[in-house]
């Protein structure tokens, strides 16, 4: 399968989820997710805002704002096919932004310099547990990845359903470093 018929094949099985199916797998998923030694040590975390079925992200923004965490979310410009790293202070203070993704609102004082972030957390369509994502066609996290500094960890958070034996590749696909699911958490281990 290509990238297009890989992503419309995994997002209509992520779409037949309900939300009772998902609650369990989200907990679960939190629950991993802020075990890791990656996230106890960051500060200033990069979330994401999850829509059409991503894996919820609201616990993991509760969990840094109540951690003394600093959590931060993309705030989208469609036109530049960019994101700009914009602190979260409340889940109250939410917009929609593009492609009807919640964003925090864009103030200056809460913009965050791309050097300040210590860790990324993100979603996607497809995982395979070799560091590779499928995300939606923007490649906006392929151009926003490789602006970070180069130690910072690059985990994503997927339900099992999202996860394929081998997520087709282009040179401009940035691969990640753990992918942590319901069921486990997996670390790339070759090099990137
Ligand atoms: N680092 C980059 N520099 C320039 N263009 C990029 C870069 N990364 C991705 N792109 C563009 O974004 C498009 C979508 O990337 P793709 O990896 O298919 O999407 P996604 O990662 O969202 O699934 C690519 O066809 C490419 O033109
Ligand atoms: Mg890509």
């Amino acid at each position: 399968m290509d990238k297009k018929e890989l992503r419309k094949h995994l997002l209509t099985q992520r779409q037949n989820l309900s939300r009772d199916d998902r609650a369990p797998l989200d907990a679960a998923i939190l629950a991993r997710l802020t075990e890791l030694p990656e996230v106890q040590a960051a500060q200033t975390i990069l979330l994401y805002l999850d829509f059409r079925g991503e894996v919820e992200s609201d616990g993991m923004i509760e969990y840094c704002l109540t951690h003394g965490k600093t959590p931060v979310a993309p705030v989208t410009f469609k036109e530049e096919r960019k994101m700009i790293p914009v602190r979260i202070t409340s889940l109250a203070d939410l917009r929609e932004g593009a492609y009807g993704i919640r964003e925090p609102l864009h103030l200056p004082e809460l913009e965050v310099s791309i050097e300040q972030i210590d860790l990324v957390i993100l979603p996607g369509v497809g995982f395979d547990r070799k560091g590779g994502r499928l995300g939606y066609g923007g490649g906006y996290y392929d151009r926003f990845l490789p602006k970070l500094r180069p130690e910072v960890p690059k985990i994503a958070v997927a339900y099992e359903m999202q996860v394929v034996e081998s997520v087709p590749l282009e040179p401009h696909d940035t691969l990640l470093d753990a992918l942590v699911t319901e069921k486990g958490v997996w670390r790339r281990t070759s090099p990137a």
